[in-house]
């Protein structure tokens, strides 16, 4: 079998079917086998030392050398080929690393970048969980962590200006489930403007990799839950960091090993057959979505449809055209009857399910004052303006028709 070298470069959707992975390592198989073992046999008792100084960071490996596998905690196969093939699909992106979930990712670069005495500016509201790790790993650990509510781009200037030891501004945008946005380019900025040289990065699971590109924009790294979009249909959990900087991403590596927090081999398989897919259903879910959100304004119900092409501040306005390809598949309607309003509502609905998640084919709908934001405070929900009367609607595949009415009868009942 020849080794097929495409001699110009390819578009990212081409290169996800034709990076990263050579058939003749596989059998000759189209697609990539799954190897599941645990351990590798080395090549020869030098070819093992040289892998352990590699992995090590006591040398590095010379730019086209085939470095022996070690222990899969360490690396294996269908991580390095999921992690090849991804990184064309983020815009800027050198290198990748895989986790087991997107909180393995996003707590792996905290706890490897920061320490004791540093600071984190982060914006408000971030996913519940990392809002957990703050409190709960973070902070008991020394690490300050000073909360701006999103969309405020002057108070985020000025956390960052006026932080001490900054070592990290975390940003989530659009902010979940309030879809506020964060200018990434400003925040860009004022990190650059800050002695210490904070590192940005930003979770983009609601957007990413299709319709926002924060490497592109400057930042350090990106992190995923690949849970959402990148695997499509709520059936796994995985995670993932990007960057342009290789070393970060080798670094990030390193702390994976020692965590033991990577992407197990069927999961990686699983999750790289859903990259060549990705962009078209995102492309689906955000039309579907963006008719969904128009078709619901002005209902009786809904005192408003939180969805970036509904934007009225003009600042929001300016982000969203600035940073964003497309509005994507999430939306919040703020129902005017709160907490009842929004139970009642759930329970309606006949074809979106009651669950937390989203970016599957299928259409999710959940409270998340009492869910996925149940962990922050009262006065951070208040700030955030997560209020009793927010229901998250996560937009699937199905025809956009049937979804419409389905809402609709559901805020019928109410
Ligand atoms: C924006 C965002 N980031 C991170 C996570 C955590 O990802 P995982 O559930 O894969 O650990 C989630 C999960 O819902 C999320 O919505």
């Amino acid at each position: 079998m020849n080794k097929r070298v495409i001699p110009y470069v390819v578009r990212p959707t081409t290169a996800v079917l034709t990076r990263g992975f050579d058939p003749r390592l596989s059998v000759g198989s189209a697609r990539p086998a799954v190897f599941r073992s645990s351990t590798y046999v080395f090549n020869s008792p030098e070819s093992a030392e040289r892998a352990f100084a590699i992995a090590l960071g006591k040398v590095r490996p010379a730019a086209d050398e085939n470095v022996d596998l070690i222990y899969s905690r360490l690396s294996h196969p269908n991580a390095e080929i999921l992690e090849d093939q991804i990184v064309p699909l983020e815009k800027g992106a050198k290198a990748a690393a895989v986790f087991n979930s997107g909180m393995a990712a996003i707590s792996t670069v905290l706890l490897s970048l920061c320490g004791p005495g540093w600071s984190v500016v982060h914006t408000i509201p971030v996913y519940g969980g990392t809002q957990h790790l703050f409190d709960t790993l973070l902070r008991p650990l020394g690490v300050r962590t000073i909360g701006v509510p999103a969309g405020d781009g002057a108070a985020l200037d000025a956390a960052i200006a006026t932080a001490g030891n900054l070592r990290i501004v975390y940003l989530e945008t659009p902010a979940n489930p309030t879809l506020r946005m964060v200018d990434i380019r400003r925040a860009v900025e004022a990190a650059r403007r800050h002695p210490d040289a904070p590192l940005v990065v930003v979770d983009n699971t609601f957007l990413g990799p299709a319709f926002q590109h924060p490497l592109a924009l400057g930042v350090a790294l990106v992190v995923y839950s690949g849970t959402k979009y990148l695997n499509g249909f709520s059936d796994m959990l995985a995670g993932v960091v990007l960057s342009a900087d290789e070393e970060m991403i080798t670094h990030l590596r390193g702390t994976r090993a020692i965590l033991g927090n990577i992407l197990q081999p069927d999961e990686c398989w699983l999750l790289d057959s859903r990259l060549p897919t990705v962009t078209l259903r995102m492309n689906r879910q955000s039309k579907n979505a963006q008719r969904i959100a128009e078709g619901l304004q002005g209902h009786p119900a809904v005192r408003r449809v939180l969805y970036p092409s509904l934007f009225t501040d003009p600042e929001q306005i300016n982000i969203r055209d600035a940073q964003c390809d497309f509005p994507g598949g999430i939306m919040t309607l703020d129902l005017k009857g709160g907490k009842m309003a929004a139970f009642t509502f759930l329970r309606s609905l006949r074809i979106l399910r009651d669950a937390v998640s989203l970016g599957g084919v299928e259409s999710l709908a959940c409270h998340p004052r009492t869910t996925t934001h149940s962990e922050l405070s009262p006065e951070d929900m208040e700030r955030a303006g997560i209020t009793d009367g927010l229901v998250r609607l996560s937009i699937g595949v199905e025809d956009w028709r049937d979804l419409l009415r389905d809402i609709r009868d559901g805020l019928d009942a109410i």
